[in-house]
């Protein structure tokens, strides 16, 4: 296909095959993708205003593949399912439905122990699993509302202030990704920072 796409710091790259999963067949440059892409998770975020969500639906891998597939079905057509090629980044592809299932599990473990204080445990949520990069693509957006999410309707605190996307190529995503960087060593607090401004 003739989508040829220049990617920012940070970001996972498409195979072939999962490039034709694109439903949109005037795209034709990444920043027209970025937009489509947008709109969509717009549409997302509107589905999940004012919706009462509990632990056990969120921390759920229907709930994890139904909110990517809402944040990028009018895009992609492998929206919402897991990832099936090798990247440079996550876990093989066949063992992604155990770790996320170990992840959920995890999570419930520290809501109900009050292992960490709530920001640290969504952000420890947040980077688990991009860090697992379940979907080919599309990762780090989802990983930023599942911890807003999180945030909401869990603890009722407001979302962090990162945003749905991040602007590319900007001093912003640098210090983002420097942030997550740290928190693959265990440090978190600089990721804690920028995802409160
Ligand atoms: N060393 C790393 N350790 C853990 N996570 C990483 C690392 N490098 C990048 N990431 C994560 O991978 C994400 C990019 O993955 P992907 O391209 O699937 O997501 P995206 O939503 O398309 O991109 P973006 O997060 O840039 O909006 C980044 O947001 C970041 O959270
Ligand atoms: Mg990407």
């Amino acid at each position: 296909m003739g989508l040829t796409l220049k990617y920012s710091y940070g970001e996972t790259p498409l195979e072939e095959e999962e490039l034709e999963g694109l439903k949109i067949a005037s795209v034709s440059t990444k920043r027209e993708l970025d937009e489509w892409e947008q709109k969509n998770i717009e549409e997302a975020i509107a589905w999940l205003y004012g919706r009462r969500l509990k632990a056990a639906r969120i921390l759920s891998p229907d709930f994890i593949c139904d909110l990517h597939k809402r944040m990028f079905g009018g895009v992609w057509k492998w929206a919402g399912r897991f990832r099936t090629t090798k990247k440079n980044l996550g876990v093989p592809a066949y063992e992604i439905p155990l770790a996320l299932k170990i992840l959920l599990d995890d999570t419930r473990y520290w809501l109900e122990n009050g292992t960490y204080p709530p920001d640290e445990i969504a952000i420890r949520f947040k980077h688990r699993i991009v860090s697992i990069h379940c979907f080919p693509n599309g990762n780090g957006r989802h990983s930023r509302l599942t911890a807003d999410i999180l945030a909401e309707k869990l603890f009722g605190l407001p979302v962090f202030t990162w945003g749905a996307s991040l602007p590319a190529a900007d001093e912003a995503r640098k210090r983002y990704i420097d942030a997550v960087r740290q928190a693959d060593r265990g440090q978190w607090e600089s990721l804690l920072g920028f995802a409160r401004l």
